[in-house]
């Protein structure tokens, strides 16, 4: 799951970029795509959704995790992540959707992309290794 020629990790690497796609992203101009894999090999997609009220952005990785969750889906494997081919940089999750993604996968392996072919694969636990916790999760 951890090389870039991985079939699976080109497959959710192709499926992020379709969904970056759709960003709505009239504000920043920054568009996302994630795709996230369930531990039964479905795929969920999602894309970043700006609003006008900027807090009330959601990103493409929590996007793609709601829509999984939504459908019955609460394990997961992998993450892909792929942002716009003017980046610099690869984007990694922000905190928020650190903490988010750590509820239901701590163990979730992150692969970043962009649409030059650049590719870095991190895991949750690496780049968050403290979520915060509630005694009484239910489940
Ligand atoms: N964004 C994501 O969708 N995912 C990330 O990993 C980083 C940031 C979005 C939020 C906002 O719409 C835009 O990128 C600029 O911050």
């Amino acid at each position: 799951m951890k090389q870039a020629t991985d079939p699976m990790v080109s497959d959710l690497l192709a499926k992020a970029q379709s969904a970056r796609v759709f960003a709505y992203a009239p504000y920043s101009g920054f568009r996302v795509g994630a795709a996230l894999r369930t531990a039964q090999g479905d795929v969920y997609t999602g894309c970043n959704v700006e609003n006008a009220s900027y807090g009330l952005t959601v990103c493409a990785e929590r996007a793609a995790l709601f829509k999984a969750v939504c459908d019955g889906k609460r394990e997961f494997s992998a993450l892909a992540v792929v942002v716009d081919a003017d980046a610099e940089d690869l984007a990694t999750p922000c905190g928020a959707c650190r903490q988010v993604l750590a509820e239901f996968a701590e163990d979730l392996v992150i692969v970043l992309g962009n649409l030059s072919g650049a590719v870095e694969t991190y895991g949750l636990k690496q780049l968050f290794p403290s979520p915060f916790k509630l005694r009484t999760k239910e489940s």
